[in-house]
């Protein structure tokens, strides 16, 4: 798929005020920092579209892009934000919860883990409530660029292993690096098949 058009539409801290659900959306979420904004920007291909931050805790708010005016990217704030005080983090996690239960044309949700890490319990946690809940997902591995091919490897082999010690099977895993642009075209092309497969329903 070609990336023709990529827009931004509006920020919220409830879902109920996020664009109308008549298009598939693929949302974004992981521990702050994990690069979810940066890979926003990178598959989309404007570097200026999500706000990125050296800094953890940079997105606060549901932020919603449409691309080929025909279906949306949504950037989430991170998890685990060490520096977020408890009121803040409780009405981080009320905000995500909400939109990731109630969001009808959420088609996938991506979970993102940065690959020099193992698999830590907040990622655990966070994919068995997904789980609970039935909300579909998949795992972007990223920062790719920042291991050696055998380390990255690695990594990923010991992370499914883990995950099957305590799952029947696994997602849909991807690879990428932002900085080095990798795993995009694996991405987009899931997302195309996904939004062929997307009929609207709007009832509620
Ligand atoms: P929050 O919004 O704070 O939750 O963070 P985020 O998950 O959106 O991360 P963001 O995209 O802002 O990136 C965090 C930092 O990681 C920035 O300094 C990015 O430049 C860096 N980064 C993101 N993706 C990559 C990548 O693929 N490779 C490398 N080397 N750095 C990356
Ligand atoms: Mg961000």
């Amino acid at each position: 798929m070609n990336i023709k058009k990529a827009s931004f539409v509006i920020s919220n801290t409830n879902y109920k005020h996020c664009p109308i659900e008549d298009k598939a959306e693929y949302a974004f979420i992981g521990r702050s920092n994990v690069g979810k904004s940066s890979l926003i920007n990178s598959i989309a291909n404007n570097k200026s579209l999500a706000k990125i931050s050296g800094k953890p805790g940079k997105t606060q708010l549901i932020n919603h892009f449409i691309i080929n005016n025909n279906w949306y990217l949504v950037d989430l704030p991170g998890y685990g934000y060490a520096k977020a005080s408890k009121v803040l983090r409780a009405k981080f996690h009320k905000m995500i919860s909400d939109y990731l239960i109630n969001r009808q044309n959420l088609i996938c949700l991506f979970v993102l883990i940065d690959s020099r890490h193992e698999l830590q319990e907040i990622d655990k946690d966070f994919m068995q409530w997904l789980a609970e809940n039935k909300i579909a997902f998949s795992i972007i591995f990223t920062k790719s660029d920042k291991l050696s091919k055998t380390k990255l490897e690695k990594n990923l082999a010991d992370f499914k292993k883990k995950m099957l010690d305590e799952w029947e099977s696994l997602p849909e895993i991807f690879v990428t690096s932002s900085n080095k642009k990798q795993g995009l075209q694996e991405i987009l092309k899931y997302i195309s098949k996904l939004n062929l497969e997307y009929k609207p329903s709007l009832e509620s």
